[in-house]
């Protein structure tokens, strides 16, 4: 299995790489195994994917952590 990566992108989702299970609230599963994006800017018609719309919206946001949990 590869190691999923989290990415969050500058004015974008959360774009996951690597082999992962999303569940939703309701329970239901989504395997993947290939690149996808969450929606961050809660805009998507498709969520909990992103569909593109935060270009649209001009959504802004580029959090940056103030402290490390691990060094890299
Ligand atoms: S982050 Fe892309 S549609 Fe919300």
């Amino acid at each position: 299995m590869n190691k999923p990566i989290i990415e969050v992108k500058d004015h974008g989702p959360y774009q996951i790489t690597g082999k992962f299970q999303l569940i939703d609230s309701n329970g239901n599963k989504y395997e993947t195994e290939s690149d996808v994006s969450l929606c961050r800017c809660g805009q998507s018609d498709n969520k909990p994917f992103c569909d593109g719309t935060h270009e649209e919206i001009d959504f802004s946001s580029a959090p940056r952590a103030k402290k490390l949990l691990i060094e890299v």
